[in-house]
């Protein structure tokens, strides 16, 4: 009789199972550019989640800060007929993914996890296409960082710039110590980050939404541009030799090591503190980058999904989309990724002071004006306005040509791109 039960049991059991497998569990494979230490730490936490409710997890990491590698992969598996899963796409190109047909509606998830009041409008706009969820928002990145060592600032007595000729002032007497003023990733997306914040100082926020989301020809080639690119320019003889090519989380290490003093970068960086121990405040220091206190420029992960056939892969695709906006990833993904999270509402009490800061800068800015999308991470204008301008930034940076034809080379190239 015991043994009949036990029998019955295990049958119940193993079919249960089979159908769970069958109705829930799928593969995803994701495509991603998060490989630096505190990048993967972070984007693993979704991994975990996906396979605790029974799914797979692909990995698809393509290489690169920034995300143009990636980008490029993605054309190519799509052109092929074989997307992803689910891709990390952002800002206005999901636009273009949306018209491609290839994207997967997300709104009965939405509808259930009440994403339109768990979002913040202008974030959940760009998530939509023809007003249907097509991708989610992970978190949210402020790019107007800088990323500095008290104790380099200390031994060159030095004090860490909150305007551009600070910086200059600072940056004489670091090299003058023997240290390197500024940790710089020589890649053509990370030259364009640090050009977007200085022309937010320069030029303020109106400046900046005329030049770099409107793409006005008039504020490109203008004496303020050309003034944002003399800044930029300033910068490069207190970099090392080793700066060309060198990727973000690198320069990032040489802070954190003491070599170099300082690095603008988004707040992805804060990440690499974070993984490699350090407190903010005693053995880093996060302040806005020179100039730009009041402001936010802003950048937004996502991830769309591609229209799948199985019913598996398309209950972990909801899975997935679920979970991000979920506060259980919201808060470990955040905190260890070094932005804050997109889901509004989210405790406070988890993140450390660079993030309490970025949130009230948020919202601050929103009020004042001063919250603006980047351009160099995909926020503000299409790719090919996007691709033109940071050609010329980064042509410019590295090579002799002046300000002025820089100045009006954006406006010429951003034109022909259109
Ligand atoms: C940004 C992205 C961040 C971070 C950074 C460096 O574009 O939004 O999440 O990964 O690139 O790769």
């Amino acid at each position: 009789m015991g043994l009949k039960l036990c029998k019955r049991a295990l049958t119940v059991m193993v079919g249960l199972c089979i159908l769970s497998t069958y109705a829930f569990g799928g593969e995803v494979e994701v495509l991603h550019w998060w490989t630096s230490g505190g990048e993967a730490k972070s984007v693993a936490v979704l991994k975990d989640l996906l396979e605790k409710e029974g799914h797979t997890w692909k990995d698809f990491a393509v290489a690169g800060g920034g995300g143009d590698a990636a980008m490029t992969v993605l054309k190519s598996r799509a052109v092929a007929g074989n997307p992803p899963t689910a891709a990390q796409v952002k800002g206005p190109q999901i636009q273009l993914w949306g018209d491609e047909g290839v994207l997967a509606k997300l709104d009965d998830v939405a509808r259930a996890e009440k994403w339109d009041e768990l979002l913040p409008k202008v974030v959940a706009d760009v998530m939509k296409y023809e007003g249907s969820y097509v991708a989610v928002p992970v978190n949210v990145h402020r790019i107007n960082w800088m990323w500095a060592n008290p104790e380099v600032f200390r031994k060159a007595g030095a004090q860490p710039p909150t305007t551009w000729e600070q910086f200059e002032t600072a940056a004489k007497k670091i090299k003058d110590a023997g240290f390197i003023p500024v940790a710089w990733g020589g890649q053509p997306w990370q030259e364009a980050t640090v050009f977007e914040m200085i022309v937010a100082a320069v030029g303020g926020p109106d400046f900046y939404q005329s030049a770099l989301v409107d793409a006005d020809a008039g504020a490109l080639n203008s004496p303020t541009m050309v003034k944002a690119l003399e800044v930029l320019k300033m910068i490069k003889p207190y970099t090392d030799k080793g700066a060309p090519g060198r990727d973000w989380n690198l320069a990032t290490a040489m802070v954190i090591q003491g070599k170099a003093a300082m690095q603008f970068m988004g707040d992805w960086a804060k990440g690499e503190f974070t993984a490699a121990g350090k407190m903010p405040g005693a053995e880093y220091v996060a302040m806005p980058a020179p100039g730009t206190s009041g402001q936010f420029l802003f950048n937004v992960d996502s991830f769309i999904m591609f229209k799948q056939k199985d019913p598996g892969a398309q209950e972990a695709q909801k899975a997935m989309a679920r979970l991000i906006l979920q506060p259980e990833f919201q808060k470990v993904f955040n905190v260890n990724k070094g932005s804050i999270p997109v889901r509004l509402g989210m405790p406070r009490a988890p993140f450390d002071d660079p993030a309490l800061r970025s949130m009230n800068a948020f919202v601050a800015s929103a009020a004042s004006g001063g919250l603006v999308p980047s351009m160099a991470h995909e926020m503000a204008v299409f790719p090919a306005t996007r691709g033109a301008i940071v050609d010329v930034v980064t042509n410019y940076y590295n090579s002799d040509m002046s300000a002025k034809d820089a100045a009006a080379n954006l406006a010429s190239e951003v034109e022909a791109a259109k």
